[in-house]
């Protein structure tokens, strides 16, 4: 069974090392935080969990890197998250110091993982990761696509008064308010959403999953953490069991979809090697439009990653 580290034992990462070890598919998780003892609580309550809720993975809290040594996998949700009022693009200026060095120092005892960025702002922070581990592509990704699909998901099941679960969904675009939820490629059991719901309903729905993440702020002072590290466990599990399933994920585009260097959400094939496929539906005119307009809003922020010139 591959090695999992998790760098951040904060509400996300925590939280994410608990869900997976709930899923029982690995011995070990490292939990690694700059607060060790945060990492260290929070891994032994979620040991002592194990003989409650039967599963046998141990979760060891640690600040030491060396810890962390031959990782198949690094969930990285290290860094700030954002307080009301605030948007997801400005944490970069903290965050993308931290992404930088956490990648640089797991890198030192990891040769080759495949890293799945959480922090904010979710695609420019996937570029930064990407950028200095060298790794190719399909190694460095990111988790948002899950999230907001599942956002998505809860609130049609609200709406429509039926289980999530038989929703299925994709979404394209930046983790921000300029995301692209995409109710044509959107089913109840295979069937088209439109037999179950009006357009006037749908696009609330849409319009409220886009400022997904800011609802939750509001509400708790700080952004969300249960649906998020679990989004970010069942990529760690599809990876690990090499599912070949289907998500929306924070991928970097070499041309398609029109775009190139940058990172945003697409629907990809996830497996043993991390993204073994970048799906490339077929968009109308007005969806095109909008995920170009959401790369415009991701390139922007890119720019001023780049203009830290963090080297
Ligand atoms: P949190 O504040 O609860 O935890 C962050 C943890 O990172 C803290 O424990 C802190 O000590 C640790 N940390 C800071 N610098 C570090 C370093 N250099 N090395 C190791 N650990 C370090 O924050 P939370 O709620 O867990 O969010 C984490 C990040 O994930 C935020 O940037 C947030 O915006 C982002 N996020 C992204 C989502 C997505 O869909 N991609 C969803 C939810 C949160
Ligand atoms: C979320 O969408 C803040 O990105 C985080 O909840």
């Amino acid at each position: 069974m591959g090695k999992v580290t998790i760098v951040g034992a904060g509400n996300v990462g925590a939280t994410c090392a608990n869900v997976l070890a709930h899923k029982n598919i690995t011995n070990e998780i490292i939990l690694l935080d700059i607060q060790g003892d945060l990492a260290r609580g929070k891994a032994l309550d979620t040991w002592q969990q194990a003989s409650i809720d039967e599963y046998s993975t141990y979760v060891k809290g640690t600040e030491d890197y060396q810890e962390t040594a031959n990782s198949d996998i690094v969930v990285i949700t290290a860094g700030i998250p954002r307080k009301p009022g605030m948007s997801r693009d400005d944490l970069i200026s903290t965050n993308a110091k931290i992404v930088k060095s956490v990648t640089q120092s797991i890198l030192e005892h990891s040769e080759s993982p495949i890293i799945i960025v959480v922090s904010n702002p979710l695609d420019v922070m996937s570029f930064a990761a990407y950028k200095t581990s060298g790794l190719p592509s399909s190694k460095v990704f990111g988790m948002a696509g899950i999230l907001d699909t599942a956002r998505y998901r809860a609130f049609l099941a609200t709406e429509i008064g039926i289980s999530p679960r038989d929703i299925q969904a994709t979404l394209l675009g930046g983790h921000g308010d300029t995301m692209v939820p995409l109710p044509r490629f959107t089913t109840v059991s295979g069937i088209p959403i439109s037999d179950f719901i009006d357009d006037e309903a749908l696009n609330k729905i849409v319009q409220r999953t886009k400022v997904g993440g800011g609802e939750l702020v509001k509400l708790m002072g700080t952004s969300a953490w249960y649906a998020p590290g679990a989004a970010a466990a069942q990529m760690v599990e599809t990876i690990l069991k090499n599912e070949n399933r289907i998500f929306p994920c924070c991928a970097y585009l070499s041309g398609e979809y029109g775009l190139d260097d940058i990172y945003l959400g697409v629907p990809v094939k996830l497996g043993k090697n991390g993204i073994e496929k970048i799906i490339e539906l077929k968009l109308d005119d007005s969806e095109l439009k909008l995920l170009h307009d959401s790369a415009d809003h991701v390139k922007e922020v890119i720019n001023t990653y780049k203009k830290m010139d963090l080297g």
